[in-house]
Formats: structure tokens, C-alpha cells, sequence
């Protein structure tokens, strides 16, 4: 009884057998997914990569082989030889693209066993994510993440098409780089040979892609591993891959103008899908504005409304007091919410309070007029302002949030989403994309006390706004750019600073001191004496783009083996301690109090 494939050749892959096969012998080898056995006869069906076959294991193939077959359960390796015929009629199967024939088996050997498998290896299994993750191997098995991964190969594949077609360079980076927190915390790796002192993990190729436009190579591009210590959500991995790419010579538009091409040519090659370009520019100001997010998803409408204006000779003293205090009061229409119970819009208070907002107003239009707590507090030629201002009918829900305008953004943009969902008014099949443009340069973190760059501090600030870093920081626009996707941030680049006055003049704008600009990038500064063209580039979050193309909720599922909120791998169990010897070799003391 072999247990190898010796002498034995794969034919075809399982899946790909059909009609145009019937009479010919062929060799499979897969994964049982299946076995039935029908009084006398087995069938199986044989799983691999590329799908599913029926085998027929008949006992009239002799004592010996009927034994083997009687043994064989789910998820057994085997090789199958046979000949494909056309299945009986009646037994045929449409859902299967080998459904019209099967293989009768003549040779059967069993090249592995398999234990019972913690679940069943199917597209719809009902198994809790951690257990799929500590079995990864298994969960990898199933069809649908099989498709995904196939999916982000084909995507890779195209855009290493496009760009070196378009005359970008892949060329790599280092992985272990220096450290130079700015946004996440890094990842740290110890020197052995220098005591005392770390490495740390790339949390992008930004310093190096400028430094290769320093080096004259013009155009670069690379699928890039990045890492980032930082809180972990279904779109965020400790580590995870961009697609990086620089230019030289080049202004927003020319960037712009490639990115949504190279977009366009990934959705047509990966997915047969047209995308048109170009993309929709909305500014950061205006995505804030009417949406509450500087990602705005702009599947359905709902939008912001701002109501100050009709709000604030109220007698309402909450919301006049905040309007005074340079707040504002926001709304959304829910269409058709009216009906909505007391238990509702007090779960959706409950909802904003999550984002700072200290109450939700509301206001009820119904056939017999307005129903309402505040409406005692207005005129009615205020409410009626206010109710033509959103557009209010009869069977709608008005809901107002006041507060300083970035908890009214935050609240109303995260309850506008909320009510989309609870809605049902996105539309799964339609894939919005657009650029947000001109953000602000920097951001002010006020548990920090101080001002912090936006996008990250090599993003060039609009010429005409570099007096302004000094003395008004919040003016100042950026030479930024997003790509959205459907309310997902799938990339985010910048015209860069080229320029030693400025990029000074930006850390010193941080808070950095020389010394300490100096120690922490002195390498670009030093660089940027040395002849640097005007440059430009952009990152794409190539999980995050491929969830989006597989239509999946996590970008775990595009991930062959992803970490978990708490960044560990359940498979390997990785983090891990280290023996004392490594630790000794790296001079490490680890304090366990
Ligand atoms: P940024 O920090 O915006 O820009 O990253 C670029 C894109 O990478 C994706 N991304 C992530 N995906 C999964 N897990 C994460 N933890 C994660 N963090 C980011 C997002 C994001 O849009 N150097 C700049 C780019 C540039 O300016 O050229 C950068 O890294 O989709
Ligand atoms: P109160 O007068 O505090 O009982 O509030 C009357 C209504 O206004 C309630 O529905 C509150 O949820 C709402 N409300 C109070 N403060 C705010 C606020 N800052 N923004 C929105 N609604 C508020």
C-alpha cells in the first residue's frame, strides 16, 4: 500500500476537469472534503486549490483497493487515478464547475491521514475567529480564502505591472532602520554588537524613497513591509504591506493623475471591473463639513447640516451658550426615522456619547407637525427655518448635536455612518472613490499641549502658507493627498519638502530643538545639500485594498497569517520569552515587576 507519489504525476488540478476531459485518464491528488458512502459505492469529493472533483471509489476494483477506500475521511491527502466520465443524468450539479462529470477511480493511494479537524473546513463556517487563527493552515484551506489570497496575488502582480510599465523602479529598502517616532511607536529590535542601542522596524520606506530621489532614480516603487506598535482594529496590523511609491520633478496632479490610472489598471486586470477616472477632489474642509470624517463614505447622503446660524437667538441657553463660545450646532435628516421609539434615539444618544457629544436633540415631523422636547425653546418661524434648512418632511427624524466643531464632527460623522448601516442605504456593489485634498499641515494634540504634522513631517506645506508656520500653525495647508474608497483611508501621500530652510523650520515647528532634529534626521537634512529635485509620492495600504476588493470586513481576511487585536500570532504564539542566553547576548534585563 504506497503512501508517496512515487511513480505517480499530477495530471490536471481537480478543479479544472470538465466535460471536454470525459474519456480521458487522469491524475489528481487533494484534500478529501467529502465522503459518501452509497451502499457498495464511495464517492469523495477531492478538494484542491483550484476546486472541487467527484471520485467514485467502486468495490469492484477489487478487495484491496474497496479496504483503503472504506478508510478514507475528511481532509485524508490522497491520489487519485481515473477516468473522467459524464455523471448519470439526474446527478449532475450546476453550483460546481466540475459538476458534469466525474472520475471513476482505478488507482488509489493514501498519501496522508488526517485527524478530525477543529471545524469543518467549508466557506461558511460558524467557528470563532481565534480558533480559525490558531489553525490557520486549515482556515487557509477553505475556498473563499483561497479566492482572497489568489485575489491579492493578482492585485500585487498588477500593479508591479503597471509600474514597471510606467518606469518606477521596485527597489527595497532596509528593514532594520532607525528609530524615529512620529506618529506610531516603533517596533525595537536590540544590537548585539552595539550595546545598548536598537534598531527599529520601518514603520514606512518614507526617509529611504526621498533619499532614492536624492540618488537620481526618479521614479521607485515597492511592495513594503511596514510595522507599527499601535492599537490594532479590523483595518489595522501590527505589520502589514504598502505599495510605496516616489517621483521627482512632479506637483500634485501628475501624482494624482498616475495613482487613480494605476487604480483603475489593478480593478481591470484582478477583477475585470472599469473604474472611471478621474476621481472626485473633495477638500479636507469640505469632507469635514458635510460629513463629519476627513474619509467620507459617499455611498448615500444623510449629510451634516449646520444650523448655528438658525439656532443661536434662542431661547434654547445650552445651544446659544456653545454657539457664543464659537461651538456649532449640527443636524442630520434621518429620512424616514419618525418612527423611530424612545428606546431608539436614546440608544443613538448613548451611541454619540461615545465620541464626546454631550446629548442628541431631536426633533420629530410628523402629518399633525413638529414633535419635539426643544421645540418649546424656539419660535415658529425658527423651527420652520430650521426644518427648510434640512430639508424636513413629514415620517423624518432631525437630530442636532452642539458642541465645539470638533465633537460635533466626530459624533454626528461616526452617527451618520451608524444610520447608513442601520439603514440599509449603502449600496455594497458600488465602489466610491475620491481624493481628499488640501489638509491642514498640522493638527494640534491638546493632551500634548503642542502642534503635530498631520500627515508626517516631510509633507511640503503650500508655498505662499511657509510664513505662516511660525506664527499661526493651524493656517497652514499641506501639499497632502488621500485616497478614499467607500469611507476607507486605502492611501495618503504628499509633494514632499525638498528643502533644508523648510524642513527645518517644520521641526522647529513640532517643538524639535536643532540638536535633536539634528540626532533624529540630521541624515535628510544633510542630504538635502546635496542637489534635490522637487518630489512627490503616495502609499497604499495594500490590505486594506484588497479587503475592499475581496468585499471583506477585516483586512485579517486578506492576510495568510494576521496577529490579533492584542498583536499576537495564536499559531506560533508569537510574541514569545527568550531564553536567558539570548538575552545575555543582547545585554537585556527584563524587569517582570
Ligand atoms: P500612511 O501612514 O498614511 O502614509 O500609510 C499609508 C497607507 O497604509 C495603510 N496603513 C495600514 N494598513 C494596515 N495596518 C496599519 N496599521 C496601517 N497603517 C497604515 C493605509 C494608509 O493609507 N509614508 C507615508 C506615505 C507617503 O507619504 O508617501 C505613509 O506611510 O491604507
Ligand atoms: P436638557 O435640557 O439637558 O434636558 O436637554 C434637552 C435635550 O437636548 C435632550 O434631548 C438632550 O439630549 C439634548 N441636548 C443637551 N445637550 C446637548 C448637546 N450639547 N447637543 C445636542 N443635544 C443636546
Amino acid at each position: 500500500m504506497s503512501e508517496t507519489i512515487q511513480g505517480l504525476k499530477r495530471s490536471h488540478y481537480c478543479g479544472t476537469l470538465n466535460k471536454s476531459h470525459v474519456g480521458q485518464e487522469v491524475t489528481v491528488m487533494g484534500w478529501v472534503y467529502r465522503r459518501r458512502d452509497h451502499g457498495g459505492v464511495i464517492f469523495v469529493d477531492l478538494r484542491d486549490r483550484e476546486g472541487l472533483v467527484q471520485v467514485v471509489l467502486n468495490p469492484d476494483m477489487g478487495d484491496e483497493f474497496f479496504q483503503k477506500a472504506e478508510t478514507v475521511r475528511n481532509e485524508f491527502v490522497l491520489a487519485v487515478v481515473g477516468k473522467v466520465r459524464p455523471r448519470p443524468e439526474g446527478s449532475t450539479n450546476s453550483n460546481l464547475k466540475t459538476g458534469e462529470i466525474e472520475i471513476v477511480a482505478h488507482e488509489l493511494r493514501i498519501l496522508s491521514t488526517a485527524k478530525t479537524t477543529p471545524f469543518y473546513i467549508t466557506d461558511d463556517v460558524d467557528v470563532d475567529e481565534n480558533i480559525r487563527l490558531k489553525y490557520r493552515y486549515l482556515d487557509l484551506r477553505r475556498p473563499i480564502m483561497q479566492k482572497n489570497l489568489v485575489l491579492r496575488h493578482n492585485t500585487v502582480k498588477a500593479i508591479r505591472d503597471y509600474f514597471s510599465d510606467h518606469g518606477f523602479l521596485e527597489i527595497e529598502t532596509p528593514i532594520l532602520t532607525k528609530s524615529s517616532p512620529e506618529g506610531a511607536r516603533d517596533y525595537l529590535v536590540p544590537s548585539r554588537l552595539k550595546r545598548g542601542a536598537f534598531y527599529a522596524l520601518p514603520q514606512s520606506p518614507q526617509l529611504f524613497k526621498q533619499l532614492l530621489m536624492v540618488a537620481g532614480y526618479d521614479r521607485y516603487f515597492q511592495v513594503a513591509r511596514c510595522f507599527r506598535d499601535e492599537d490594532l482594529r479590523a483595518d489595522r496590523q501590527p505589520e502589514f504591506t504598502q505599495l510605496d511609491a516616489e517621483m521627482s520633478f512632479v506637483e500634485r496632479e501628475d501624482v494624482l493623475n498616475i495613482m487613480e490610472d494605476m487604480i483603475a489598471q489593478v480593478f481591470k486586470s484582478a477583477l475585470n471591473m472599469e473604474i472611471k477616472t478621474p476621481f472626485p477632489r473633495l477638500s479636507y474642509q469640505e469632507a469635514m463639513d458635510r460629513f463629519g470624517v476627513d474619509k467620507p463614505d459617499m455611498r448615500f447622503g444623510l449629510e451634516l447640516v449646520d444650523v448655528s446660524e438658525e439656532i443661536k437667538d434662542s431661547s434654547f441657553k445650552v445651544f446659544a451658550q456653545i454657539i457664543s463660545q464659537g461651538g456649532q450646532v449640527k443636524g442630520i435628516n434621518a429620512k424616514g426615522c419618525g418612527k423611530f421609539s424612545r428606546k431608539d434615539i436614546d440608544d443613538l444618544t448613548k451611541y454619540v456619547g461615545i465620541y464626546g457629544a454631550k446629548g442628541l436633540a431631536y426633533i420629530i415631523m410628523t402629518e399633525d407637525g413638529i414633535k419635539s422636547p426643544i421645540a418649546k425653546f424656539f419660535t415658529e418661524e425658527q423651527l420652520n427655518k430650521i426644518v427648510s434648512k434640512m430639508q424636513g418632511k413629514s415620517g423624518d427624524l432631525l437630530l442636532f448635536v452642539a458642541d465645539e466643531p470638533s465633537v460635533v464632527a466626530a459624533s454626528l460623522g461616526h452617527l451618520r455612518l451608524e444610520l447608513g448601516k442601520r439603514l440599509n442605504l449603502i449600496n455594497e456593489e458600488e465602489l466610491n472613490f475620491l481624493w481628499v485634498v488640501d489638509f491642514p499641515l498640522f493638527e494640534y494634540d491638546k493632551e500634548e499641549k503642542r502642534w503635530t504634522a498631520m500627515h508626517h513631517p516631510f509633507t511640503s506645506p503650500v508655498e505662499e502658507d511657509i510664513p505662516l508656520m511660525e506664527s499661526d500653525p493651524g493656517k497652514v495647508r499641506a501639499r497632502a493627498y488621500d485616497m478614499i474608497l467607500n469611507g476607507v483611508e486605502i492611501g495618503g501621500g504628499s509633494i514632499r519638502i525638498h528643502r533644508r530652510y523648510v524642513q527645518e523650520k517644520m521641526f522647529e515647528a513640532l517643538g524639535l530643538s536643532t540638536d535633536e532634529a539634528q540626532e533624529k534626521f540630521g541624515y535628510l537634512m544633510d542630504a538635502f545639500e546635496y542637489g534635490v529635485p522637487p518630489h512627490g509620492g503616495i502609499a497604499f495600504g495594500i490590505d486594506r485594498l484588497v479587503m475592499l476588493m475581496a468585499k471583506r470586513n477585516t483586512i485579517r481576511d486578506v492576510i495568510a497569517f494576521p496577529k490579533t487585536q492584542s498583536a499576537v500570532d495564536l499559531m506560533s504564539q508569537a510574541p514569545s520569552e527568550v531564553s536567558a542566553k539570548q538575552l545575555k547576548e543582547l545585554n537585556i534585563k527584563v524587569d517582570n515587576s
